[in-house]
């Protein structure tokens, strides 16, 4: 089967399924071009929560579709690879995570999304990239436990009055990005602004011109008048960014910025898992419920 006939095989199955493919912006190419809706953390976690659709093929990894599962119990949660984790929600388990809470009683606990639905429970609100400054503020304590990830988590301790206690986790692939990577590109681009993903480390983001999720890399290059970018976050978001912007130049700031597990879903493996309804994702009640409370308070804080 080549590419297109596979492509018409999943929008045949996606309307007799009722179901709705979500992607992230680091999934490959040709996944993003067949998705209902490409988004990041944050967007995708909306629409799980608000669609009518009976099945959620959710293209991403593992804590996102468990995410999808959190927020819509009633619905089927396909994760077409089921080994599509993220490293940084492995560095952290519910017992050190207790540990930790255990130094710090009454110390409110903010989560990165990109954690378990297990460690999920323990807190008391998650953020994304996204919405993470407005989370941290909305919180009425002058106090706080950022996990898993120290980069966002320092990135957003810069613009707070509040105390922060960082949890020791980061992302392998924005980590392998290096400030003297980036400083030799901007002597070779002088033009280009230096746009980055703050799960960058903080030497990489303080050279940036802006830091924002994915989705709000979209929006500032579409919006800025300049012309090339210097590009500091996974590879796969050049997809759109370069088909928005057919005028624009974008340069990825290392080879390096490529997400082994972002790339794991292929064409083949969402026909597969739309044939046969599997793998599932779905997360039990008892981890359900406190996950829950701390995704819905994260979705009840409003938005710019
Ligand atoms: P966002 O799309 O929310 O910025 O997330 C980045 C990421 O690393 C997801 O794994
Ligand atoms: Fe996890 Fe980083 Fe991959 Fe995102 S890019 S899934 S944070 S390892």
């Amino acid at each position: 089967m080549d590419n297109q006939d596979i492509k018409s095989e999943i929008r045949e199955l996606l309307k007799k399924r009722n179901a709705v493919l979500l992607a992230h912006n680091y999934m490959r190419d040709e996944v993003q071009e067949i998705a209902d809706i490409t988004g990041d953390s944050l967007a995708l976690s909306i629409e799980a929560a608000k669609t009518s659709a009976e099945v959620i093929v959710f293209c991403g990894v593992h804590f996102m579709a468990e995410s999808a599962s959190i927020l819509s119990p009633g619905k089927k949660v396909l994760l077409p690879r089921l080994d599509a984790g993220c490293p940084m929600a492995d560095m952290i388990t519910v017992e050190s995570l207790l540990e930790m809470k255990k130094r710090f009683p009454g110390v409110p606990v903010v989560t990165y999304v990109n954690s378990s639905a297990a460690v999920k429970a323990h807190t008391d609100i998650c953020c994304t990239s996204a919405n993470a400054g407005r989370v941290v503020n909305s919180l009425a304590e002058d106090e706080l436990i950022f996990t898993p990830d120290r980069n966002l988590g320092r990135f957003v301790a810069k613009t707070s009055n509040k105390k922060f206690h960082f949890w020791d986790g980061f992302c392998p692939t924005h980590e392998r990005l290096r400030s003297e990577d980036v400083i030799r590109l901007k002597a070779e681009y002088p033009d280009a602004l230096f746009i980055c993903h703050p799960e960058c480390n903080p030497a990489v983001s303080d050279l940036a011109d802006h830091a924002c999720s994915t989705s709000g890399m979209y929006d500032y290059c579409r919006k800025s008048p300049a012309k090339r970018f210097i590009i500091g976050t996974e590879a796969g978001i050049l997809y759109r960014l370069k088909k928005e912007n057919p005028d624009k130049e974008f340069i990825l700031a290392s080879p390096g910025l490529i997400c082994p597990n972002m790339k794991l879903i292929s064409l083949e493996d969402i026909l597969a898992s739309l044939r046969t309804l599997a793998p599932e994702v779905r997360v039990e009640e008892d981890i359900r419920i406190p996950a829950k409370t701390a995704l819905d308070r994260m979705l009840a804080v409003p938005r710019d």
